[in-house]
């Protein structure tokens, strides 16, 4: 079954411990986690501090998607935090491998991710290091955006790919999940779906991951 993370991206920032707690009873496995340096997205967000903060608040799979330069130089400091899955950009990386050889090494699930318009041909090399591919449906850097068709069609060939092979790496999809375009995502191959706007932006957090669930 298809695994919920909503992106905290989209609560209430001054209670944020009591938002994580709601989706948790909600019915959510993960927490999807939007780190951003306002250099490799115009956006900045939250850091380490923040996930760590968050951590004796929930048992929820922390979900840290960083949309930061360099993130080799953060890896410590995400899994000091309590972080299960570590993304990284494959844009964003100077040594792609050496990075998710870091994660898995600390211990954490490697997530490597694309941008909508960069090729699954830039990440081909590193299937064997990744845990995780998260497709990103929108560019990175703002919630509440509407998701680019044409990365279902990406996700789909990604599955393809996948299934020849014996390891089992987990697909993501990132950006203007909804209640339909979820549906959408989970036909083209996803595992994770990641809502923002689309949970915290709801009335009843249960309704809405259920929605998403279909
Ligand atoms: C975008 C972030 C997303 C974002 C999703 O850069 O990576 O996780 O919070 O927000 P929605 O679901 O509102 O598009
Ligand atoms: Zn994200």
């Amino acid at each position: 079954m298809v695994k919920i993370s909503p992106s905290v991206l989209a609560c209430d920032f001054s209670r944020m411990g009591e938002e994580v707690r709601k989706i948790e009873e909600g019915g959510a496995e993960w927490v999807h986690l939007d780190v951003m340096d306002g250099a490799f997205v115009p956006n900045i967000s939250f850091g380490a501090p923040i996930v760590g903060a968050l951590r004796p608040h929930s048992s929820l799979v922390f979900d840290v998607h960083l949309m930061i330069e360099d993130p080799i130089r953060y890896i410590d400091r995400f899994v000091k935090a309590g972080a299960d899955y570590i993304t990284v950009h494959v844009e964003a990386c100077t040594d792609v491998a050496a990075t998710l050889r870091a994660i898995r090494e600390s211990g954490v699930k490697a997530g490597l991710s694309v941008k909508p318009a960069t090729p699954l041909s830039a990440i081909e090399p590193y299937y064997d290091l990744c845990d995780m591919i998260l497709i990103m449906s929108v560019e990175p850097g703002y919630g509440g955006q509407s998701l680019i068709p044409e990365t279902m069609e990406k996700m789909r060939m990604l599955r393809e790919i996948l299934s020849h092979r014996d390891k089992d790496i987990l697909i993501e999809v990132d950006g203007g999940i909804n209640e339909k375009t979820a549906k959408v995502a989970r036909e083209c191959g996803a595992d994770v779906l990641v809502g923002g706007s689309a949970v915290f932006g709801k009335p009843d957090y249960r309704a809405a991951i259920d929605a998403l669930r279909g």
